[in-house]
């Protein structure tokens, strides 16, 4: 590396999702310096991609130096204290103007400590979320970069450069300041949680019913042309399709049924508490998980505890073809409702931080490059775009005449689920939510009725205007 290197961009951490990242950027034309904790896997990784702009830097101060002012280094280590080593390591070596960009799942509360840390010292914290696993930062993930304003000229020709693009638009966007980015990106993943958790549940009941996994996988392969196009779609038919080599067994068949999570799932659900914003479709998904790694209980429990005997199968090609179109159904609009209580709660956290983010514009970066990407998300950037004030996406006209029809059959399939005793968490929790949200009056009179004759915690009346209260002396209880 001579003295005068300037390369446009420098990556710390070379993980596979560094590495494509890298190759990524490289292949866009820009020239990437590189370091890795472990000076060999930095070595190894320039060396296996000759003829590339890349250059292998064995120490940060090299890494440093290698860089065009102002200096842009990308961050993609484990989220946690990693990603505060690091920095504690450029902080010295860095020049006013510089810009640090940490492309991990961190939690946006750290991001904006370490915006607070870094922004007096003159340097500038990019908190990005990027999405789309190792293939998205290959050959392009959605990002969803938050900080300083004045970064997003600096990043913004790389970002666009290297993000997915739908219909030639680049799936980026400055999303808003501090940790704004990161915040973004765990609503993403809440809403993931979300999707991930009712295609579960419409695999559950499909299976209950008697279709086999090539059955199933043309089930999801169909709905994947129709208006459930999306990515998660896709892989679960290519999955439910997938054969053990060993056994010749659907090989889905074959994995325990213990979901793991890396915990963005679970910062989604304290935010929301934190809010008062209900993500009761969020919460139902990461709940199963939670539940579904209870394995030895659940065995435990299976002996003890008693449901209806099963169904027999469905006999005839109609009445699988009944069940699999009120499935669909009842799969989107409990995505409907899941999306619209992720994108209640970041116009919750919008408000009160005033971020002023723009939920039209993210669910566009959305559409693409991203692990929730799909032909539904072009229907919610058009109702934010007609109406940018949407207080809930259920009531967007779209969505409402969507809800409206298929709110029959997603009620018979939660009933015949509970009948026939498949837990469906997820449907079920969006029904409620939908079912609480048309009611006009809810059964809540009675709780104020109960909460006044414990505590005298007083009531409004119907027949009295908002903000006169009111208690009852209540009878005496002996109990
Ligand atoms: C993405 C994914 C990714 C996620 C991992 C693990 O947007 O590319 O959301 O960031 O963290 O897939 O997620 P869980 O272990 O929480 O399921």
């Amino acid at each position: 590396m001579s003295p005068t290197q300037a390369n446009d961009f420098g990556l710390i951490g070379l993980a596979v999702m560094g590495q494509n990242l890298v190759l990524n950027i490289e292949s866009r034309g820009f020239s990437v310096s590189v370091f890795n904790r472990s000076p060999a896997v930095t070595e190894a990784f320039v060396a296996a991609n000759p003829g590339k702009q890349l250059t292998a830097c064995s120490t940060l101060p090299a890494l440093v130096q290698s860089l065009a002012l102002p200096r842009k280094l990308m961050i993609m280590v484990k989220a946690g204290a990693a990603v505060d080593e690091v920095i504690e390591q450029l902080v010295p070596l860095l020049s006013a103007g510089d810009i640090i960009i940490d492309g991990g799942n961190s939690l946006y509360s750290d991001t904006e400590r370490r915006d607070a840390w870094l922004t007096p010292l003159g340097l500038r914290f990019v908190g990005a979320g990027v999405s789309g696993g190792e293939e998205g930062a290959r050959k392009g993930p959605a990002i969803m970069p938050g900080g300083p304003a004045s970064t997003w000229a600096v990043l913004r020709p790389i970002f666009e450069a290297i993000a997915a693009k739908v219909d030639g638009v680049p799936c980026v966007v400055h999303i808003g300041p501090g940790g704004a980015g990161h915040y973004v990106k765990m609503i993403h993943n809440g809403i993931e949680y979300g999707d991930m958790q009712l295609i579960c549940e419409a695999y559950s009941l499909l299976k209950a019913a008697g279709l086999s996994s090539d059955e199933m996988a043309s089930v999801f392969a169909g709905w994947n042309q129709g208006d459930l196009q999306s990515y998660l779609i896709e892989i679960t038919a290519v999955a439910l399709a997938q054969r053990d080599p060993a056994t010749g067994q659907p090989l889905v068949e074959l994995i325990q049924d213990q979901a793991g999570q890396k915990g963005t799932g679970q910062w989604t659900q304290l935010n929301a508490a934190e809010n008062a914003v209900v993500i009761s479709t969020i919460n139902a998904a990461v709940e199963a998980r939670v539940l579904s790694s209870q394995k030895p209980l659940r065995l435990r429990a299976s002996g003890l505890l008693h449901g209806p005997a099963p169904a027999p199968p469905l006999a005839t090609p109609e009445d699988k073809a009944r069940l699999v179109a009120q499935v669909h159904d009842a799969l989107y609009a409990s995505k409907v409702v899941s999306y619209a209580q992720g994108l209640d709660l970041m116009r919750s956290m919008s408000d009160k931080k005033q971020w002023a983010l723009d939920l039209g514009a993210i669910a566009g970066i959305w559409r693409g490059g991203c692990i929730i990407r799909a032909r539904f998300l072009n229907h919610i950037s058009a109702a934010y775009a007609a109406d940018p004030g949407l207080r809930n996406l259920m009531l967007a006209p779209f969505f409402q005449q969507l809800l409206n029809r298929s709110q029959q059959a997603w009620r018979t399939v939660v009933a015949q689920a509970v009948m026939q005793g498949i837990p469906v968490p997820a449907f079920s929790a969006s029904l409620a939510y939908y079912d609480s949200l048309r009611s006009a009056r809810l059964s809540a009179n009675l709780l104020q009725a109960q909460r006044d004759f414990f505590g005298a915690h007083t009531y409004e009346r119907t027949d009295r205007p908002a903000g006169e209260w009111f208690h009852t002396d209540w009878p005496e209880v002996i109990d």
